[in-house]
């Protein structure tokens, strides 16, 4: 939620500046923003909308040395020029970006003097530097005694344009350097073609960047020795090339990313770690996650019961963080599905299952995350960097390395030795032999329609969880899934003449059921898709997956869903990588 870049050096243009802020819109698109240094002093342009409507603000190409630039997901006020960053202290002083939450914003209100001129949190941090008259590092870190929740964020002075300012605490920050310039970012893939190393922050830490120099201090203002990290190659795949839409892209890109899924477990031995020793330890596997992370969670939970005979079960982290969390105990191994890592939910699952003696794993796409650092082991996801909002190849992948997770354990239990590389191999073949035309003419047949239904059974179920999960988030369609035993338990009653259902019966000792199901639904008007391994199904719009391997279904058929709802997004004019009021990274509670 919401993507902060800073900079500090010799000089660049503020087209450089937001051109790093471009690479971040994926975590928000509300409004952005930029303050820079202009005169001595601190100037700024803002825009609604995406980052091109600020792009096209900024005519000159003059050099700016000191810029802080965000792109928003409203939380606190509705997007606004009123409420896009950076924020501004009253007299201009201070101005400042942030990514989070600040959580006694209203408190902080109440002590200041002067009002603040937004209706977001951020402003009041702003107003809070100012009126405590924070010149220092010192005075900025000791400010932050005042201030909880999550929050990154990159502070310039109007006194000091040689000088950022910085804090973190649970929301995602880094720096590079090159050649005594920085770049600040919520996101490392900022630094791809400026430096080949840079900095993470630990929460509660603080940086100070002057004189082209960096000094890292903890909130007791000890000076930190922190160690450079290398930046992933994977960083550079963050371009579109001849597709039109990221989403497409990754969609089309699945076989790449499910060989290099296999390459990584295969050559680094990835699983090893969890053998027999250690299974033994538990009796109860909890997968925990959100959206679509969370249907990977519930596919997870069912491998694991179905391969290894172990309990399990998939919670949502929103839902789990309420709960009485009964089951976390030192017998409870937690999984937590992120490709982000960085999911606020998630991260405060995994603190609640640590406080009660549980061992965590996270299985998460980018490994420099949060979730990662604080896990006891972790389970890469190989999908390479995600920038349409819409997960699609992150899941496939959390899907496969869930898969070989599960066997792997089964070879542990039962002393064999299944390959299962070669199943995910086998995947990466198939995954996108699916007719395309066809389900292009699918997506003209259910467009406009309101109201489709998904349905399955058991694995088959959580295909239709995901494939409705898409079509609302990038097509803005209101659909719904069911498991097949439940519609005659009411659902029956919304079908009308036309309304579509879509089938999924790929498993073969519940696809009679969930076919009987379907048919009870056509009896009453509605019109029927069904993704199948059985071709021999004499019907009209059939999609046919062709493997004999009901395990590796949910990532098989998930496939032409995620190319239906993009179509579907497509003709309906939506820009499928930025869909209406969602993000990405959901970073807040
Ligand atoms: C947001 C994204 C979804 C994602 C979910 C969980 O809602 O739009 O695509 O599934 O967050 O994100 P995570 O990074 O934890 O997988």
């Amino acid at each position: 939620m919401c993507g902060i870049v800073g900079y500090l050096g010799k000089g660049r243009t503020r087209q450089f500046v937001v051109s790093r802020l471009k690479k971040l819109e994926y975590r928000g698109y509300d409004s952005s923003g930029i303050a820079f240094n202009k005169d001595d002093k601190i100037d700024n342009v803002k825009a609604v909308g995406n980052i091109a409507n600020l792009e096209n603000l900024i005519t000159d190409e003059n050099e700016v040395q000191c810029a802080i630039a965000h792109t928003r997901w409203a939380t606190h006020g509705k997007p606004s020029v009123k409420n896009c960053h950076p924020h501004s202290s009253q007299s201009g002083v201070w101005s400042i970006v942030h990514n989070g939450i600040i959580e006694n914003y209203q408190e902080i209100k109440e002590k200041l003097k002067t009002p603040t001129d937004s209706d977001t949190d951020t402003s009041t941090v702003a107003e809070l530097l100012e009126e405590r008259n924070a010149k220092t590092i010192g005075d900025f870190v000791e400010v932050f005694k005042e201030v909880q929740g999550s929050y990154a964020i990159v502070a310039m002075n109007s006194n000091a344009l040689d000088e950022l300012f910085i804090a973190k605490n649970r929301s995602p920050l880094y720096v590079a350097e090159n050649k005594g310039e920085y770049l600040v970012a919520s996101d490392p893939i900022c630094f791809v073609g400026f430096a080949k190393y840079y900095y993470s922050f630990n929460n509660y830490e603080y940086a100070h960047i002057k004189n082209g120099k960096i000094k890292f201090f903890d909130a007791y203002m000890n000076e930190l020795k922190k160690e450079l990290v290398e930046l992933d190659d994977c960083f550079e795949e963050t371009q579109k090339f001849e597709y039109e839409h990221f989403m497409l892209k990754e969609i089309m890109e699945q076989p790449e990313a499910l060989k290099r899924q296999v390459k990584t477990y295969r050559d680094t031995n990835v699983l090893a770690k969890f053998n027999k020793e250690f299974i033994e330890k538990f009796d109860y596997i909890s997968f925990i996650g959100c959206g679509t992370a969370y249907h990977a969670s519930m596919v997870g939970a069912r491998y694991i019961e179905r391969l290894t005979g172990i309990r399990a079960s998939a919670e949502i982290a929103s839902e789990f963080i309420y709960k009485e969390p009964v089951f976390a105990n030192e017998k409870t191994l937690f999984v937590f599905v992120s490709q982000s890592g960085e999911t606020a939910d998630t991260l405060m699952a995994m603190n609640i299952a640590k406080e009660h003696g549980a061992t965590c794993v996270a299985l998460t796409n980018v490994l420099y995350s949060s979730l990662a650092k604080q896990a006891d082991y972790v389970l890469p996801v190989c999908a390479g960097p995600e920038i349409a909002v819409a997960s699609t190849k992150a899941y496939v992948c959390q899907l496969s390395a869930l898969y070989m997770f599960a066997r792997h354990l089964n070879n542990q239990i039962e002393d064999k030795q299944y390959n299962y590389l070669k199943d995910i191999e086998l995947v990466s073949s198939k995954i996108l032999d699916f007719d395309q035309e066809k389900i292009n003419h699918i997506a003209d047949a259910i467009k406009d329609e309101m109201n489709p239904i998904f349905i399955g059974k058991d694995l088959d179920y959580i295909a239709a969880c995901e494939a409705s999960l898409k079509l609302k988030e990038v097509a803005y369609v209101n659909a719904t899934n069911y498991p097949s035993g439940e519609l005659k338990h009411g659902f029956l009653a919304l079908i009308e003449d036309g309304t579509p259902i879509i089938v999924f019966a790929t498993e073969d000792k519940v696809r009679t059921k969930t076919l009987n199901a379907a048919h009870e639904a056509v009896s009453r008007g509605a019109f029927q898709i069904t993704i199948t391994n059985d071709g021999g199904l004499g019907y009209d719009n059939l999609i046919v997956i062709d493997v004999d391997n009901e395990y590796l279904m949910p990532m098989l058929e998930i496939a032409p869903m995620q190319y239906l709802a993009y179509e579907v997004s497509i003709k309906k004019g939506i820009n499928p990588d930025q869909p209406r009021n969602l993000a990405k990274s959901v970073t807040v509670e």
